[in-house]
């Protein structure tokens, strides 16, 4: 089985998938348009396979490299297919309308809600707080990134944290899945001084990272 599956072949993916390929794990890249999967799974190098979604023998952990709403039907299309898979939510649920709120309802999140949606699956918050540019190197100013995870099982999470630390990154456990509401009110926090210009250093290439 292979370890790991990322669904989508954008940016995320091709950041999420350059940690898996220096983690060693071996990866999969699927989209709905298999020849977009077929070109990133070239482009990460070889051994790196590719498919389209519907019918893939998912590894075992499912990467949802998606936008929220995409995400939201791709879980719900593959429904049974992620029973008892660790499946890895990124999203940053950003009401990209206003720019000014996100779509989930206050006491939520984009990875309660998906949850919801496969209750059989084991979802994990990860990588939310990660540009995607910065998973390239891994790093930015030399230190590797804190990838902050949060679930409610800690078999996934375990799984989760050491493809973080193979990957050469640093994972941050806080705690159940609630806690993505405020990663992914963080997140958004961060996103919006990338897009200020009064932070003119800031470009989508900043780190959020503990220091101590
Ligand atoms: N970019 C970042 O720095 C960053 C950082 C942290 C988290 N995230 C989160 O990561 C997720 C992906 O972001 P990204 O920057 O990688 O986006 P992206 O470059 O636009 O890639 C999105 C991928 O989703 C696919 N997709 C879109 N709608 C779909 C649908 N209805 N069904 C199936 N596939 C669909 C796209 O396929 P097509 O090419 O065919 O449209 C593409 O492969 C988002 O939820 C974002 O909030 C992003």
């Amino acid at each position: 089985m292979t370890d790991i599956t990322i669904i989508g072949s954008g940016n995320m993916a091709r950041g999420i998938g350059t940690r898996a390929v220096a983690a060693g794990r071996s990866l999969q890249v699927l989209d709905r348009e298999p020849a977009k999967a077929q070109a990133l799974a070239t482009e990460l190098g070889a051994g790196v396979t590719s498919g389209a979604i519907e019918g893939a023998n998912l590894g075992s952990i499912v990467v949802l490299a998606l936008p929220f709403d995409a995400a939201k039907e791709v879980v719900t299309s593959l429904a049974a297919a992620l029973d008892g898979t660790t499946v890895i939510d990124i999203t940053n649920p950003v009401d990209f309308a206003t720019f000014d709120s996100l779509v989930v309802a206050p006491g939520s999140s984009a990875a309660e809600e998906i949850a919801a949606l496969a209750p059989a699956a084991n979802v994990v918050k990860a990588f939310n707080t990660t540009f995607a540019g910065t998973l390239i190197e891994g790093a930015v100013e030399g230190l590797p990134l804190d990838v902050f995870v949060a679930s409610d099982s800690d078999e996934a999470k375990a799984a989760v944290v050491g493809f973080v630390t193979d990957a050469g990154l640093r994972p941050i456990d806080v705690g159940p899945l609630r806690r993505a509401r405020e990663l992914e009110g963080f997140q958004f926090v961060l996103m919006t001084l990338q897009a200020n210009p009064a932070f003119d250093t800031f470009n989508w290439n900043t780190g959020l990272k503990i220091l101590a």
